[in-house]
């Protein structure tokens, strides 16, 4: 059947998005700490606005639970007032948010052009060798997850890893990544090169 003149909506021609559902998780509330954070951040924005704390809300649940499950995507729709599809949109557009639970270390390696041409691929093909792990996937021990990632902004410092959305570590080598996963595993973020770029 169709409704279109021209066009046969038979069902192997509808598109099918391959997106995946986040997971739903447990009953999600925050913290006594991160809601009071959260009520506190709000009133930077007038009430008719309070939609624009989305991504304030969302961070406070990735601190407090690792990723963003469904249930808390409906939680953080009651706490600012709109749906959970509008909540959704915007943990499936910024790619900061995980969606599933993650390792304790979120390696993100840059795979735009600087970081590219200086081997960034390698890296991201030694690390995955060392953790005996695919891309987008997390070690059984729950230590680490693997990700690409477009441009840092240390270009000059490539290839350069994310680590958790906050850490840097700049100038890593194939070579170089059995002794970085190592002494990430003994000194934890102390490991890391951090960002040259850094402002105070
Ligand atoms: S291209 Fe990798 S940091 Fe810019």
């Amino acid at each position: 059947m169709s409704f279109h003149a021209k066009m046969d909506y038979a069902p192997a021609q509808f598109h099918r998005s391959a997106r995946k559902l986040a997971d739903v998780g447990d009953a999600f509330v925050y913290t006594p700490e991160n809601q009071a954070t959260f009520d506190r951040l709000v009133t930077h924005y007038p009430p008719e606005r309070r939609k624009s704390a989305i991504l304030y809300a969302l961070y406070l649940v990735q601190d407090q639970q690792g990723y963003i499950s469904r249930s808390s995507m409906r939680y953080v729709a009651t706490q600012i007032g709109c749906t959970p599809a509008e909540v959704e949109d915007v943990v499936t557009y910024y790619v900061m948010f995980f969606q599933k639970p993650v390792g304790t270390y979120v390696l993100q390696v840059c795979r735009t052009l600087s970081c590219a041409v200086n081997g960034a691929e390698r890296v991201t093909e030694a690390l995955a060798r060392e953790l005996g792990i695919g891309l987008g996937e997390t070690d059984a021990s729950g230590t680490f997850t693997l990700l690409e990632f477009e441009c840092l902004g240390a270009c000059d410092r490539a290839p350069v890893v994310m680590v958790n959305n906050d850490h840097w570590h700049e100038r890593i080598t194939p070579e170089g990544v059995p002794a970085f996963v190592q002494d990430l595993r003994v000194r934890g973020l102390a490991a890391l090169t951090g960002c040259h770029h850094k402002v105070e």
